[in-house]
């Protein structure tokens, strides 16, 4: 039977960079999840008797809210839903399902790459029908009906058996529970050369995969493993547990540091990679040097024509402002299109639907591709083995080959973790007021080129998103960016983003972070990040 459940709103529930996040108790509150499940369908128009795609990393919490979700969504009139097995779906395995079976969206319940566990975080965020997390326009609207909402919808039937494979029905909607890797898997294997993969594996070539107890175990595992023949024990901590182990699921040098010691270490395997609670985000170590995000967005753009995929070229590369302009090089060398996109994977779907750019990538770890609308930890792990396969040569010389031919960007991001958000807002009005001020301005040897605020004008839907990162441009190609995080969810988080370029191939072994020292000292003088947030030093530098 389907009830009608009167509700009061809240007035919290603006979703972020990607999606809603907060607190697992918080997300426990009397029809918190149902407010914001039900807003988003009201949002919505013309999914009447359609298919939604469910599923989740396996966080705490991953099985309530999937339950939670098919009872309102058979309440509210879809046709079908489709689960992953036990509840787990990464977030591009469900963009690919949701574009696979032309399903109508997708629900994704995931905090990504933040902590899990009864008072870590979680998430709910809505994919529209290019398999792409919801527009602004979209979310604008959730959030508006989020403090207005007065009622749901939901049926009383009894919880699904997540875990039992098949086709079920509930209050007359079909409910399909799917194997969550085996769709994932095929298409991996018609983009890259899996024998070719596979006979350089058999050859010796040592690979490692940290699957952090996040939701890539079960899709490492089969690929990995299974397809292409790395040695069982190739794929660590590969059972999503809800807590993640109790560490942080983000692959990045402080979290994934067991990873990054073996890598260094003398004994390392040739090629070292991690993913996020979610599967989107990737980390790539080679032997004895680690790739960064930035790296590696313009490395895979370089070598793209090397996997069967991608071998017609690429229509167009786009990266995040605050990534390096690594990817720009290859993009100029390449006679293609570069776009520069706010943060945030939901910018690129325009781009990509309208065939513009075919590689996406931000400096937060996340590249992928058109074959899905999120971005794909395990995609960019593939891509570089299908590279490394056909180059047949180490990670460190592409890396140093690259940097040889392009020039190297330096490049390093400064987080300040749960700064006080008066704070943290005063600083970045600060430099706001600064702006007109600024150009010409001498640091030392900095001298201020250009400042702004920066503003996207999507060229495909002519949307205009502001504010999106105070920009600071150095002669010479130097920058730094500042601006706060949209997906935290507790306090404010400073993001401080320092980038040099180095066109000299003789000064290209410098340590990064004494590359970027006096730019890291010209960041503080003018944003006044000591003195404003109480801090020394970041909480985290990647
Ligand atoms: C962060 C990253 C951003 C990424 C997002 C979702 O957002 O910086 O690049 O798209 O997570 O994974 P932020 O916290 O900076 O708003
Ligand atoms: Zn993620």
């Amino acid at each position: 039977m389907i009830n009608t459940v009167s509700t009061t709103p809240y007035s919290d529930q603006k979703p972020g960079t990607s999606g809603l996040r907060k607190k697992v108790p918080h997300f426990q509150q009397k029809n918190y999840a149902e407010n914001f499940i039900q807003s988003i369908f009201d949002s919505l128009e013309g999914f009447l008797g359609k298919t939604l795609v469910i599923g989740g990393d396996g966080r705490y919490y991953n099985r309530d809210v999937i339950q939670i979700a098919i009872k309102m969504a058979a309440a509210n009139g879809f046709g079908k839903v489709m689960v992953g097995r036990g509840g787990i779906l990464s977030t591009p395995a469900a963009s690919h399902l949701i574009r696979k079976y032309g399903a109508f969206g997708g629900i994704i319940l995931s905090a990504s790459h933040n902590p899990g566990g009864p008072t870590e975080d979680f998430g709910i965020k809505y994919n529209a029908s290019n398999g792409g997390p919801a527009s602004e326009k979209i979310t604008d609207a959730i959030f508006a009906r989020s403090k207005v909402i007065d009622s749901y919808r939901i049926s009383d039937a009894d919880d699904i058996d997540l875990d039992m494979p098949g086709i079920k029905s509930l209050d007359g909607m079909e409910v399909a529970i799917v194997d969550p890797v085996e769709d994932y898997a095929e298409l991996m294997e018609a983009l890259f050369d899996f024998p070719a993969i596979r006979a350089k594996i058999q050859g010796g070539f040592r690979v490692i995969f940290d699957a952090m107890s996040a939701v890539t175990g079960p899709y490492a595992k089969e690929i990995l493993e299974n397809r292409l023949g790395a040695p069982k024990g190739s794929v660590k901590n590969f059972m999503p547990l809800p807590d993640f182990g109790g560490h942080h699921p983000d692959p990045n040098l402080v979290h994934a540091k067991d990873l990054y010691d073996e890598m260094m270490g003398p004994d390392a395997p040739d090629f070292g990679a991690a993913s996020d609670g979610d599967g989107d985000r990737n980390l790539i170590i080679g032997k004895g040097i680690f790739v960064t995000p930035s790296d590696s967005v313009a490395m895979l753009s370089a070598n793209a024509h090397l996997a069967p995929g991608y071998a017609k070229g690429l229509a167009g590369i786009a990266r995040s402002m605050p990534t390096s302009g690594a990817a720009d090089r290859v993009a100029e060398k390449l006679g293609i299109g570069i776009y520069e996109t706010p943060t945030g994977w939901k910018f690129f779907g325009n781009l990509l639907d309208a065939g513009m750019v075919t590689i996406c990538g931000e400096e937060s770890a996340g590249t992928g591709s058109s074959h899905v609308r999120e971005k794909d930890g395990l995609w960019a792990v593939l891509l570089w083995l299908n590279i490394l396969a056909v180059r047949n040569e180490s990670v460190k010389d592409i890396v140093t080959k690259h940097w040889a031919a392009f020039g190297r960007n330096y490049y390093s991001r400064h987080d300040y973790e749960e700064v006080d958000t008066a704070a943290a807002n005063g600083l970045v009005d600060n430099l706001r007021a600064q702006l007109p001020t600024l150009p010409g301005r001498k640091f030392g040897d900095l001298t201020v080129q250009t400042a702004d605020d920066f503003a996207y004008n999507d060229p495909v839907d002519h949307s205009v998103s502001e504010h999106q990162g105070i920009r600071i441009l150095f002669e010479g190609g130097s920058r730094v960016v500042f601006r706060l995080s949209g997906t935290g969810t507790s306090g404010a988080t400073l993001r401080v983003y320092i980038e040099r370029y180095e066109p000299d191939a003789s000064r290209h072994d410098i340590e990064t972070q004494e590359a970027l020292a006096d730019l890291i000292l010209v960041a503080d003088e003018i944003a006044g990040i000591k003195s404003r947030t109480g801090r020394d030093t970041p909480s985290v530098i990647t």
